[in-house]
């Protein structure tokens, strides 16, 4: 349902045959260094096999040992080979590989300069899809931003949930599991998005599980105000991305184990406010402020 585009990758001509050169180089370089052990290993053994073994004992050139000749012969030959794979054997020389390299480099900027394309339709079409929806945060906090206690609202405000009703009626109400867990049943009106990280949790008919606040939104995306519902940990995710907060602010401290993030006013506005004392049906005095993002 929510299938990534796969990449494919993608070896030109070019590449393959500068991957197989370089492959080439390496082997090289390998036989030039095992050479060079054997070399060693081998001049030794020439030592070895005239001193102490004395094989070819009394064999002398201008006076030296044979052997001195031999590892000056097999030394010449390792140097010859040295010469060749660094000075003179360069693959097909220089300049080819040059041209090799501006050729991979060029393809390569072409292929940044697609994607860079890409990327800014893309950001352009998700900037127009976040215009037309406005991702909204909505919860009744005390003045210590306590907002719930043993999966439970810490006190009765019928205000409120009259609010909470005319304002979320008809859209998505994207919640956690656990806030889910803490209504009797699901509210009508309203489609529910209920965030999980179980495989196969179960719910009522009508009722979406999504297994991140990500895939929430996805589904989502086409309601002009989409309300995040709690309860702390979905508020915590989500308050980094929502555009306008709705809060109904209990003028009280409460003792909770769930709370509703600090709103930092450098990044909130307060646009809407507005205060309502307590009566027979409100336990406490309350406000209901409305933030958006600045
Ligand atoms: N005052 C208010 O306005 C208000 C509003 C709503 C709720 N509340 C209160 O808040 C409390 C509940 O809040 P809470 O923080 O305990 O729980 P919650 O946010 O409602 O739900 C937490 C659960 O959501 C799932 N979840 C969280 N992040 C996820 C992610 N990134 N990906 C997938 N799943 C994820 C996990 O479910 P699984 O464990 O199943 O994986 C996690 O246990 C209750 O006391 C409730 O009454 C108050």
């Amino acid at each position: 349902m929510f299938g990534k585009s796969r990449i494919t990758p993608q070896i030109d001509k070019d590449q393959l045959e500068l991957l197989k050169n370089a492959q080439k180089r390496i082997k090289q370089k390998k036989r030039l260094y095992i050479h060079f052990v054997i070399f060693l290993i081998g001049a030794v053994f020439l030592i070895i096999a005239n001193v102490l073994i004395g094989v070819g004992e009394g064999v002398t050139l201008f006076g030296k040992d044979w052997f001195v000749f031999a590892i000056l012969i097999w030394l010449f030959l390792f140097i010859y080979h040295l010469f060749n794979v660094f000075i003179t054997h360069k693959f097909m020389g220089k300049a080819w590989e040059e041209e090799q390299l501006q050729k991979l480099v060029s393809k390569q900027k072409e292929r940044v300069g697609e994607l860079g394309q890409k990327l800014e339709q893309e950001g352009s079409r998700e900037g127009l899809e976040k215009k037309k929806s406005e991702l909204t945060l909505i919860v009744a906090a005390g003045e210590n931003n306590a907002i719930g206690k043993d999966n439970k609202l810490i006190w009765y405000l019928s205000d409120d949930l009259k609010r909470f009703k005319s304002l979320t009626n008809d859209h998505h109400i994207i919640m956690g599991r656990k806030t889910f867990e803490s209504f009797p049943k699901p509210l009508p009106n309203r489609i529910h998005i209920v965030i999980t990280r179980q495989e196969n949790y179960q719910v009522p008919d009508g009722v979406i599980v999504v297994n991140s606040l990500k895939e929430a939104l996805a589904i989502s995306k086409n309601d002009s105000q989409p309300f995040v519902i709690g309860g702390g940990e979905i508020y915590k995710q989500a308050i980094a991305i929502a555009d306008k907060i709705e809060i109904t602010r209990v003028h009280e401290t409460f003792e909770a184990d769930t709370f509703f993030p600090e709103i930092d006013t450098t990044f909130w506005k307060e646009i809407a406010k507005s205060f309502h004392k307590k009566d027979e049906n409100n336990e406490h005095d309350f406000s209901f402020i409305t933030y958006i993002r600045r």
